[in-house]
């Protein structure tokens, strides 16, 4: 008999929140008798769950859905785009595109099941707000990863930094309780994962509703589940990034000695336009401190060239905070207006070619950095977490090391879902390689 379940396929962008809310989208059409299909050719739904971060997400997405308009004329399928620009387009994405047939935001994704399970020809739209965490139960929840789990404590951000969208399409701060992390912690080491990865806009400024509890006891909760292997948690705010979170890091063998602490800007001046919160001095005194506490920790960050007003000057001090501080990666991008922020009312002052040669200079620096500091390791055995296979070597293992380094190793076992230790014989700018100690 033909299998005459609905198919669904989910295309995500975005962040590792947008991941972790596409698994659990997964989980609740699943529950709802809906089988997940691996091409969108194959699919009765698609689901597209969608980043507004920078201009260059959106027109992303708008490319896909162009894809999507050409297949939509073959055969009938219904669209449906959730997340970020979802939250902060809403009717327009309806209206724009006549692709689409149903747009719910970040808190509305329990609404996915009775759409996709339903024949309504109808257009349907909802982006309210919830104050309330509504709750998946974990087992239901289709993970990418058997090794490494996504488990979102907090969502939202009230910093409303001047460039920055999110505060506009995740909503305010709200957490999620201790009570309910922990049962999905819990369940995953049942299952026989590694790793955790906490989640959240501003995951250190964390309060449990019920308890009142913070983010170090969080994370010494967390640590005591039997189990687990790895914990790490992003993002981290430098404002919020107060002793007593180095502290309860440097204090619990489980978290990993990796860091993300976004600096934006190397210029105090561009910080307090952005409205960081804090001074390049600040940001230097947090990297001390935690470097003293925990030597050879390793640290990565976020780089935004070119913010309204942005002088050569200005620049030059995010160039030199970079060289000083040696992070293990980088991740920087080119300011982009974004509607609704304040920075949307300055004037986009530095020309794109100049932000574009901005860019390719701090990322040469940083190709450097990362080849000098891989060289180093050559010779040495570090311990990984093999995570699957490599993407372009697919006959290789593939995983990450505790300062979250990419490291692709060969062994003549399996070693998926292991901790290995791996001898470093090569390297490249932004992974390692090696092979299996025996
Ligand atoms: N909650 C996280 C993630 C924010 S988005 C945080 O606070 O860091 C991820 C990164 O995108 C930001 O750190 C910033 O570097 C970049 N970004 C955000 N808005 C941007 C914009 N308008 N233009 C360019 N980059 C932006
Ligand atoms: Fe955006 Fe700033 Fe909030 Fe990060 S802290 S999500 S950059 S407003
Ligand atoms: Fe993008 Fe939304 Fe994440 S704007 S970065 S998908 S929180």
């Amino acid at each position: 008999m033909p299998d005459k379940r609905r198919r669904f396929f989910i295309r995500t962008f975005g962040c590792q929140m947008n991941e972790s809310d596409s698994e659990r989208i997964a989980g609740l059409l699943n529950q709802a008798g809906a089988v997940k299909a691996d091409r969108p050719e194959d699919a009765d739904v698609i689901i597209v769950n969608t980043c507004a971060v920078r201009e260059k997400s959106e027109e992303k997405l708008f490319s896909y859905l162009g894809r999507l308009a050409e297949l939509k004329k073959s055969r009938s399928v219904r669209i449906a785009v959730v997340g970020c620009v979802a939250q902060l387009r809403s009717w327009e994405l309806l209206e724009k595109k006549g692709t689409v047939d149903f747009v719910l935001g970040p808190d509305n994704s329990a609404e996915l099941p009775s759409l996709v399970k339903g024949d309504t020809s109808e257009k349907f739209v909802s982006t309210s707000w919830s104050e309330k965490w509504t709750e998946t139960s974990p087992g239901l929840i289709q993970r990418d990863s058997p090794v490494s789990g996504y488990v979102t404590v907090m969502e939202g951000c009230d910093n409303f930094c001047a460039y920055c969208i999110v505060p506009y399409t995740r909503g305010r701060e709200k957490y999620r309780s201790l009570k309910s992390i922990l049962a999905e912690v819990r369940d995953l080491a049942r299952h026989g994962y590694l790793e955790v990865q906490l989640l959240g806009q501003n995951v250190n400024s964390y309060r449990d509703p019920e308890s009142g509890k913070a983010f170090p006891d969080l994370l010494s909760e967390v640590a005591a589940v039997d189990g687990l292997g790895w914990i790490r948690f992003l993002t981290s705010h430098p404002k919020n990034f107060g002793p007593e979170i180095a502290e309860a890091m440097a204090g619990i063998n489980k978290v990993c000695r990796h860091l993300h602490l976004p600096l934006q800007s190397g210029s105090s001046a561009v910080l307090k336009r952005m409205r960081r919160g804090y001074t390049k001095e600040e940001y230097l005194g947090i990297v001390s401190r935690l470097r003293s506490l925990m030597p050879g920790l390793s640290l990565s960050t976020d780089i935004i060239v070119g913010f309204p007003g942005e002088t050569e000057k200005d620049f030059e001090e995010t160039v030199e905070v970079l060289s000083e501080v040696r992070f293990t990666s980088l991740f920087s991008f080119r300011y982009s207006p974004r509607p609704s922020t304040a920075a949307s009312r300055l004037k986009d002052s530095v020309p794109k070619v100049e932000k574009q040669r901005r860019l390719e200079e701090i990322q040469r620096l940083q190709k450097t950095i990362q080849l000098e500091d891989h060289g180093h390791l050559v010779g040495k055995t570090i311990k990984v977490l093999c995570l699957g296979r490599g993407q372009k070597t697919p006959h290789l293992f593939a995983g990450r090391n505790e300062g979250s380094q990419v490291v692709n190793f060969s062994s003549d076992e399996d070693q998926i879902g292991r901790f290995v230790e791996v001898r470093v014989t090569g390297f490249g700018p932004f992974s390692l390689s090696g092979e299996k100690t025996s």
